[in-house]
């Protein structure tokens, strides 16, 4: 199972994510692509990623015949602003520098010379876009002209600003990660500028942002029936409604689990109950 981008490249129907897995974050990748994951989100960013040791279970993965071309490699540009004293760029340079020193740092780190999606982290403002915002874009437009990123991507994004950034882009994002809370309807209406689009939607934190839903007994009731875990139907409603879900577990059983999840069928009505869940 693949979702397609607008500028038509497939991409992997669910993605395991190297957040706050510190130096487990080698031993943990090479787990979640053996149990069958096939893309991979990460940050040039220190304070919650360990991008290089994503490039070292590369490596392994390589030794192991899992070649480079077989996995979906996603990392993000932090801004300067997200970052702690160990910024992988020269903070003082113009940011259209910032942008090609951290890119070549992340091809660095994953042993790779291109990415399949490259996200800018989050705006540097709450609301709108501000010249900062543009200056970034544009340079994340170029790396994805000079074909060394297949998608490019922003993350962190409210309504307006992917309007915006739609509007008003030379090449819109092919990708938009957000954090996905049930409270706000799924963020529907990002979502819904996505759909607009064709640009893939990812959520996560779709457990961790959404722990009160598990004591809600039609999200039991279906699980119970379908015989699965709460985590597993949260995954595939989020599939079913066109989302392309992120899990950052560490437990090797849970990413069998995880991954099982797309064997599931909700009804029409499991969908409509989940989505409606926590408003
Ligand atoms: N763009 C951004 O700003 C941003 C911010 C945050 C995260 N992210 C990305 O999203 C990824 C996922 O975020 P997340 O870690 O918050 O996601 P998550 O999958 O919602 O949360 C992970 C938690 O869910 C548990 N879990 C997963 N599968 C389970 C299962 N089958 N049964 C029971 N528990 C299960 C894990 O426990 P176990 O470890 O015990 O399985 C862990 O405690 C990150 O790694 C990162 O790549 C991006």
């Amino acid at each position: 199972m693949s979702l397609m981008t607008y500028n038509k490249v497939s991409v992997p129907s669910f993605m395991y994510g190297t957040a706050w897995k510190k130096e487990a974050t080698t031993r943990l990748v090479q787990q979640a692509v053996e149990a069958g994951f096939t893309a991979i989100d990460t940050a040039n960013q220190l304070i919650h990623y360990q991008e290089a040791l994503v490039g070292d279970a590369l490596l392994a993965l390589s030794k192991q015949g899992i070649a480079r071309d077989r996995l979906f490699l996603q990392t993000k540009f932090t801004p300067a602003n997200g970052q702690d004293h160990r910024t992988p760029y020269d903070a003082s340079a113009n940011l259209m520098t910032q942008v090609t020193q951290s890119f070549d740092s992340s091809l660095a780190h994953l042993h790779t010379d291109y990415l399949d999606s490259y996200i800018l982290h989050g705006p540097y403002q709450r609301q709108g876009l501000g010249a900062a915002d543009w200056e970034v874009w544009t340079a994340i437009e170029r790396l994805y002209q000079s074909g060394k990123t297949k998608m490019i991507g922003i993350s962190n994004v409210t309504a307006e600003q992917l309007s915006q950034l739609c509007a008003r882009a030379a090449t819109k994002p092919m990708m938009v990660q957000n954090r996905c809370y049930a409270a706000l309807g799924w963020d529907n209406e990002v979502r819904e500028i996505c759909r607009t689009h064709s640009i893939v939607y990812q959520g996560f934190s779709l457990l961790t942002a959404n722990r009160e839903i598990f004591a809600d007994p039609g999200i039991r009731a279906i699980a119970q029936r379908l015989g699965t875990g709460l985590a597993q139907v949260v995954f595939r409603f989020a599939m079913q409604v066109g989302m392309l879900p992120l899990t950052g577990t560490t437990n090797p059983q849970h990413m069998k689990d995880d991954l099982q999840s797309q064997q599931l069928t909700l009804t029409s009505d499991d969908v409509r109950l989940i989505e409606t869940i926590g408003m």
